[in-house]
């Protein structure tokens, strides 16, 4: 900070130089962490909601019941694509992350209300990182069940091993962030049902994706029995600004578990259903907005849109001998592994890189293998063209010189 301070136009140039330096979250070359729609009317409306609640704050509901109506309705719209029954509750949450930690937070005091001293999340390996975060901050074990290697979603067989008295929650991914494939839901919840655990569908990437597939998968949503809870994130195929996803719960009272009150100090009562106090409504806002914009029709349309754009790639990327795609994933995310152990993957991500795309490596720890992995976004649809002709010549080159490469990059 200089002691005379800068212009405004002096501070921003020199953020535009150090943004410039990054990947543009806009150019759809990267394949995960942002989700460019290519939709210039959306995202106005995404920008005017942001400028209009620039200085908003959430926390109080009272002093802001309208911003807080809009939440409700945000919810309320979420819970009816997922099929949350009546007498169900929930909250919005600033991501993906504080929705589960929500989730295992009502699980744990379930537990204990039932007596379980130290409770355990039983977890696929394909599960979320926020899954073993939330067991680390809430105190509970963690336990991780193998993947079955042909399908990549949770070995039934292991889960049901791993799940006993102590269980607080057992996990089911819809879809999985790895591979995009739909774990077997209906059985992961009746087999936590067996031991009174609850099971919490992660649907933080799919719950924004399945309610708009043309054709059915199987089950996933409230609709099974034995799914207690669930994650859908409004700030990745919501097509909003981070800072939105909804936690819903099928028991009503036992969401009541995420809300902190306190009324001990000299300045009022103070309640919040989830872990930041002060923030930001906009991000909320802006996917009651989105919603209202797009309607089902508009969900459908970008939608179809990214499974036409995600088999082109597909597609695309199997021309090059080898490169095979793994399980059988349901919607937007899609990975592959090589079948030539002459062709390394990461060296033909480091090409990719080198011409701009950030491919995402999958390290195949714990299940699958190393490989490549795309998020598909709508406006991916306008760079195929570009895209995999140059993935096949980074992989022709990778077969000429036979590079090698062992950056398996991160994910976070
Ligand atoms: C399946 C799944 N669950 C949870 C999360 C965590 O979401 P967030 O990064 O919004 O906290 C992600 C993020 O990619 C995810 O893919």
């Amino acid at each position: 900070m200089d002691t005379e301070g800068r212009p405004v136009d002096d501070v921003l140039a020199e953020l535009d130089a150090a943004r410039g330096k990054d990947p543009d979250p806009h150019g759809a070359h990267l394949f995960g962490l942002t989700y460019p729609t290519g939709d210039r009317e959306l995202e106005r409306l995404t920008h005017a909601v942001h400028d209009r609640l620039l200085y908003s704050n959430a926390l109080n509901p009272f002093r802001f019941p309208e911003q807080s109506r809009l939440a409700e309705e945000v919810v309320r719209e979420v819970s009816g694509l997922v099929g949350l029954p009546s007498g169900g509750g929930g909250s919005t949450t600033s991501g993906g992350t504080e929705s589960i930690l929500m989730a295992v937070l009502v699980a744990r005091q379930r537990a204990r209300a039932r007596g379980v001293a130290r409770p355990v999340v039983v977890a696929p390996a394909s599960a979320h990182p926020a899954y073993a975060k939330a067991a680390h901050f809430l105190d509970l074990d963690y336990r991780q069940a193998p993947l079955d290697p042909r399908s990549l979603t949770a070995d039934l067989d292991a889960l049901r091993g791993l799940v006993d008295e102590r269980t607080a929650l057992v996990v089911a991914s819809a879809f999985s962030y790895p591979h995009g494939v739909l774990d077997d839901v209906a059985a992961v919840a009746a087999i936590a049902a067996e031991s009174g655990a609850g099971c919490h569908v992660d649907a933080c990437v799919g719950g924004m994706v399945l309610p708009f597939l043309p054709d059915p998968v199987r089950p996933w949503d409230f609709s099974v029995p034995g799914v207690t809870s669930m994650s859908v994130d409004l700030h990745k195929y919501g097509f909003v600004p981070k800072g939105c996803s909804v936690v819903l719960h099928r028991d009503g009272d036992w969401a009541g578990h995420q809300w902190f009150v306190y009324d001990q100090w000299p300045a009022g009562l103070y309640g919040s259903p989830a872990v930041a106090g002060a923030k930001s409504a906009a991000p909320v806002i802006a996917a009651w907005a989105v919603l209202q914009h797009l309607g089902r029709a508009g969900f459908e349309q970008m939608v179809a849109s990214m499974l036409d754009t995600g088999g082109r790639i597909r597609a695309g990327f199997e021309t090059c001998d080898g490169v095979v795609v793994n399980g059988a994933p349901v919607g937007t995310i899609l990975s592959w592994r090589s079948e030539r152990p002459d062709v390394s993957l990461y060296a033909v991500a480091d090409l990719m890189e080198a011409k701009g795309w950030w491919l995402n490596r999958l390290t195949g720890t714990n299940g699958g293998e190393p490989g490549l992995h795309v998020m598909v976004s709508p406006a991916h649809a306008g760079v195929l063209d570009q895209l995999i002709p140059d993935f096949v010549d980074c992989y022709e080159e990778v077969v000429r010189t036979g590079a090698s490469s062992d950056d398996a990059g991160r994910y976070a």
